[in-house]
């Protein structure tokens, strides 16, 4: 017989939710689903020891405990702070969070070039999506943004090193997925930047998810650049033999071409299964796959525009916020008149 599991009760923007003792607010937020889940920039659950470098996902904890029910003194990161029983959350009920949450766009972007007519990863970019959702129109930023010298990593990834937010998410799929560790953060504060030591290329069978997890642009592959916008490409589930990685992979059309092979993405954005170089690179033709059909791409993205079905669009989420949004913006208003 099944022991009695010990659950813990928490509230998460008036919703009740039983989790595990150890679970983090983020996940809790998790197993409710839907648009009331905080966004993540830098956590990502298939990799170790992610989470609380973005504060993308800041949330207010307006009851600690049942046994201590003050509220903590600050927005706290969902992704690494874990539930207390009798927890109280919110998040896209409470317009401080928003707006703190503003000021987070306002951060990353900081340092982060707005060249997404140009960079592969629009139409897929995390950090587009979360200034869209939660951004400012416009910038107040008039200092010169850092720049840096180009690297070569390899023949596979390009680095464009202005891009990157320092998650650090491809540290730990370095660190954690390929045989030797060849690649980190070095430097600090503003002068950090992601690099190979010594320019070292990445050489090991599955330095190609780095990526895959990448939010931005910075990491991009060199075999797909510039052969098409994503959101023209036809997602297509499909497998093959491979004793390396299990070889369940994502094609992306350009009419009857492959011009890419990735992971597969959950609702979260984070790859299913990891995959190997020769899946990723060097199958690139219909005949290496057995097809299982169009891809559904489940979070919300102008990839599965005019695509499919399911998935499509976001729309309650977007009024939800553009209602939180208008009521932070309605007193600044009135003042500045
Ligand atoms: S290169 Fe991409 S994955 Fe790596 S730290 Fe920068 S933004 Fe994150
Ligand atoms: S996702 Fe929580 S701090 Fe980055």
């Amino acid at each position: 017989m099944e022991e009695n599991k010990v659950m813990f009760k928490v509230t998460f923007d008036n919703i009740p939710v039983e989790v595990e003792p150890g679970t983090t607010i983020l996940q809790a937020a998790r197993k409710i689903g839907g648009d009331i889940v905080p966004p993540a920039m830098c956590y990502y659950a298939p990799l170790k020891g992610t989470g609380g470098k973005c504060r993308a996902c800041l949330v207010r904890v307006a009851q600690g405990s049942a046994k201590d029910p003050r509220p903590m003194p600050k927005l706290v990161a969902s992704c690494i702070t874990p539930v207390q029983d009798g927890m109280v959350v919110e998040n896209t009920v409470n317009t401080e969070v928003l707006e703190a949450r503003k000021g987070i766009v306002e951060f990353l972007l900081i340092n982060h070039p707005l060249d997404c007519p140009v960079c592969d990863q629009a139409g897929e970019c995390d950090l587009q999506n979360f200034a869209f959702d939660h951004g400012s129109a416009k910038t107040r930023y008039e200092e010169e943004r850092r720049t840096f010298d180009r690297i070569d990593i390899g023949p596979y990834v390009q680095l464009h090193m202005t891009r990157c937010i320092l998650c650090f998410r491809c540290v730990y799929t370095a660190d954690q997925i390929t045989n030797r560790r060849v690649h980190g953060v070095l430097n600090r504060g503003d002068a950090s930047e992601i690099s190979t030591y010594i320019e070292k290329a990445i050489d090991n069978d599955f330095s190609g998810n780095i990526i895959d997890v990448c939010p931005v642009g910075a990491l991009t592959d060199k075999t797909y650049r510039f052969r098409q916008r994503v959101w023209f490409s036809k997602p297509v589930d499909a497998h093959r033999d491979c004793d390396k990685c299990g070889g369940k992979v994502v094609l992306w059309y350009k009419g009857n071409e492959v011009i890419r092979v990735t992971g597969r993405k959950n609702v979260f954005g984070e790859v299913e299964q990891f995959i190997c170089n020769t899946c990723r690179f060097e199958k690139k033709a219909t005949s290496d796959w057995v097809i299982e059909g169009p891809r559904v791409i489940e979070k919300w993205s102008v990839i599965s525009q005019n695509h499919y079905e399911k998935g499509t669009v976001k729309p309650e989420f977007s009024l939800k916020i553009a209602d939180a949004y208008k009521k932070i913006a309605e007193p600044t208003t009135s003042s500045d008149k």
